[in-house]
């Protein structure tokens, strides 16, 4: 019998329940349905709504079933519908007609959203934590490999000189920011919309605030219908996901870049790995192009649940049962290539001959040859047009601009002078930028005292 079979005269349809059903996904909210309905019944028994006995009974046998669900006991079926009705048709199972107070001043629209905010407080405190963990594998290995230069690009196309733990602590800016984003996202999803009902609220005389600190939420929802219609903590939680993701997916383009041939600015640890079933010399930056490619799934999943609430009149429709995989999946997949992605990048051997060979290829130096110039007084865009000369120069001799006499300099600028054969080095270049949050060896150190002190906090 269905917990709301009263007015039907028929079973359901076999194909019903199991398009209807949502136990086979939401049955992760387990512990969250328990902890909400105990909260609950605290509150029904403090109200004098149902006795002291009472809600002692309906405790005690909500902590046995989640055991039994902990130690894979219970067995659910689809016509249970969903973890919500299976625990409390067990809960009836278990001790009759007191389970069937449970369920006063409440209702599933209520219940599920209670669920799920529970839930996502949960993981987006699992996520921050991986980050963490991330941001401090991203600082060892930007710290350890403090003096290495590698060229950097616009356009994948040599730029300027730059030091590679600057490279590195770029990604460790994008990674705090998204960490920023989950503490405020919590901050949304941390209010308690229990007993605001099926949509109206209830003639009981509930204590809703009594259940948000029982619960540990900041705040409780201020309008019912809101409070058992509103999704946007969902596709929000999707959104800054699909942020954390879109940053892993550059860094992970650039770890597959890097561990070619063509660039070999790293290599991939053999445990981090794979290898082609075909090709006996291959080794594949297998974790990095899926952590790229799951990218796609989530951003699918941000689509999804926006889509799904576009066209809803107001309040709960079983439309919004469709909010749940998405985000799950989104969860899922977010821990999983950060945490992989971690491990991974602590492995890598960075090459840094490899990085700083033919460095000075492309001309990477140009705009410091054309500084130079300026800073002698002569205006920045004809220093420019100076070192583009200088550049069409070296190319006709087959030269780079490092490669050049003083005399060489000298024909295409008399403020010229022997200081520029040093001031041409990388190392100089590098040195030179030294304008806040540029990419000089002082600058980088500072970035890496303050990347430790967020770490520290
Ligand atoms: N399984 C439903 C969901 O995930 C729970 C709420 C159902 N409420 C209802 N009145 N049908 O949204």
């Amino acid at each position: 019998m269905k917990l709301w079979g009263g007015r039907f005269n028929k079973e359901s349809s076999k194909l019903l329940e199991k398009f209807n059903a949502s136990i086979t996904f939401d049955i992760r909210m387990y512990k969250e349905d328990i902890m909400g309905s105990i909260a609950h019944s605290k509150m029904l028994a403090k109200q004098n709504i149902i006795s002291k006995e009472e809600q002692e009974k309906i405790e005690k046998a909500l902590k046995e079933i989640e055991l039994e669900i902990d130690n894979d006991e219970l067995e659910f079926s689809l016509a249970d519908e969903d973890i919500h009705m299976a625990i409390e048709k067990r809960l009836i199972q278990k001790i009759g007609d007191t389970g069937k107070k449970l369920h006063t001043a409440r209702s599933r629209n209520d219940q599920v959203a209670l669920d799920i905010r529970l839930y996502l407080k949960k993981e987006i405190k699992n996520i921050k934590e991986i980050i963490i963990d991330l941001l401090k594998v991203i600082k060892e290995v930007a710290k350890n490999n403090k003096e290495v230069i590698l060229p950097g690009y616009t356009h994948l196309q040599r730029a300027q000189p730059i030091l590679f733990a600057h490279h590195l602590l770029a990604y460790f800016e994008m990674l705090k920011r998204d960490y920023d984003r989950l503490n405020d996202l919590y901050k949304r999803v941390d209010v308690m919309p229990l007993g605001a009902s099926a949509l109206a609220g209830t003639t009981y005389n509930i204590d809703r605030h009594f259940v948000a600190k029982e619960l540990g939420f900041g705040k409780v929802t201020n309008n019912s219908l809101d409070s058992v219609s509103d999704r946007d903590f969902i596709a929000e939680t999707n959104f800054v996901i699909a942020m954390i993701a879109m940053h892993m997916s550059r860094f992970s383009e650039e770890i597959i870049l890097w561990a070619t041939s063509e660039f070999g600015f790293i290599n991939l640890d053999d445990a981090y790995s794979t290898g082609s079933s075909i090709m006996p010399q291959k080794k594949n930056p297998d974790i990095a192009e899926l952590v790229r490619g799951k990218t796609g799934r989530i951003y699918g999943n941000l689509i999804s649940i926006l889509t799904v609430m576009k066209g809803l009149p107001l309040a709960y429709n079983k439309d919004t049962q469709e909010d749940k995989e998405g985000v799950f999946d989104s969860i899922d997949n977010i821990k999983i290539s950060l945490e992989i992605f971690k491990e991974m990048l602590a492995t890598i051997k960075v090459n840094k001959e490899n990085m700083i060979k033919d460095i000075y290829k492309g001309f990477i130096n140009a705009t410091d040859i054309a500084d130079y110039l300026a800073k002698k007084g002569i205006p920045f865009r004809e220093a420019h047009e100076v070192v583009g000369k200088l550049v069409a120069y070296c190319e006709e001799n087959n030269k780079y601009l490092n490669e050049l006499t003083f005399d060489e300099y000298k024909k295409f600028n008399e403020k010229f002078e022997e200081d520029i054969i040093e001031k041409a080095k990388i190392e100089t270049c590098i040195k030179d930028r030294n304008s806040y949050g540029g990419t000089s060896y002082s600058e980088v150190e500072r970035q890496l005292k303050e990347a430790e002190k967020f770490l520290k906090n």
